[in-house]
């Protein structure tokens, strides 16, 4: 069964025939109302449960829309409204929810309610962010990238703040599509040494350099992100504010990347706190296109799992 559960898990070759879809689907809708429905409707009579257990914007209705337009139907759940909130074990709830629809999506905390949620279904499901990983995100961005630049292979990503869940899913792709990845930011927020393992394993250079300015230098594409998760507490804010303030993506620092590189950011963004409105709405950032393509990249994704 082709889950979706986070990039290293997906092979190379997967991972492009997805990109490439994507690439596909959106050109052929190009300038066309978004209620209106695909030509091909390769989710006719399928039924997708997006599940919500943490707060959602972009993922929640570009899976909502991106099954419409597929021609499927989708149930939107919120995880403290069912059973599974309620003490139901996961393994039963999978098994239960895996009787009524075709593929499951969940924005969960824990990993292992993920996998656990894979285990026991019988269905397809897709990781929509947990703590540790958001694999859409990142698919969504590399589409992205290769639309502006062309080819992700072979270019220098940096990423700048904190280590999360974001960056975890772009070390998995540095490895998969072949690009290098600069992580800067305090060591106390680096990410997993089990992540940077498997992108360096894979053969991607893999960096970690602490002075902002020197990582970004020759870099193709910049990319920060909110300093303060969902899963963080709140009473670490000022704590993560005064460490991550070196780190703040603004035009001085963008000047060190090569003149063409991209700003990119899987917002929602904290404006002039991990980067100023200058670089969020200059000519580098690609943050909305990233947005949009969270809605093709997550149908090439569905049709990925359902293999239709
Ligand atoms: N980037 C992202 O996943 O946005 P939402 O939290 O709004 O879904």
């Amino acid at each position: 069964m082709n889950h979706f559960l986070d990039i290293h898990k997906t092979s190379p070759d997967d991972l492009r025939q997805i990109i490439d879809q994507a690439a596909q689907m959106k050109s052929a809708r190009a300038g066309r109302p978004k209620g209106t429905p695909d030509d091909d409707q390769p989710l006719a009579g399928r039924m997708v449960a997006l599940i919500f257990e943490k707060p959602s914007t972009r993922t929640r209705v570009s899976f909502d829309v991106g099954v419409r337009q597929m021609g499927g139907e989708t149930m939107v759940l919120s995880g403290k409204d069912m059973q599974l909130g309620h003490g139901e074990t996961i393994a039963d709830t999978a098994r239960v929810l895996s009787r009524y629809v075709d593929l499951i999506m969940i924005r969960t905390f824990d990993e292992t309610v993920l996998t656990e949620m894979a285990e026991y279904s019988d269905v397809p499901v897709i990781n929509g962010l947990t703590d540790r990983t958001h694999p859409c995100q990142i698919m969504a961005d590399i589409q992205t990238y290769e639309e502006h630049r062309g080819p992700i292979k072979g270019k220098k990503v940096v990423w700048t703040g904190d280590g999360n869940n974001v960056c975890a899913s772009f070390l998995h792709a540095a490895g998969q599509f072949g690009f290098d990845l600069t992580f800067t930011g305090p060591s106390q927020l680096d990410p997993e040494e089990e992540f940077i393992g498997l992108a360096r394993q894979a053969g991607s250079t893999i960096t970690i350099e602490r002075d902002a300015a020197k990582a970004v230098a020759g870099a193709d594409l910049v990319v920060a992100d909110t300093w303060v998760s969902m899963h963080d507490s709140q009473s670490s804010k000022e704590r993560r504010h005064n460490m991550l303030r070196p780190y703040q993506v603004n035009d001085a620092l963008m000047a060190h990347a090569k003149p063409d590189a991209l700003f990119m950011h899987c917002l929602p963004a904290h404006r002039e706190e991990e980067v100023t409105s200058a670089v969020m709405d200059g000519p580098q950032s690609v943050i909305f296109d990233e947005a949009e393509n969270r809605l093709h990249a997550q149908k090439a994704v569905m049709r990925w799992c359902l293999d239709v």
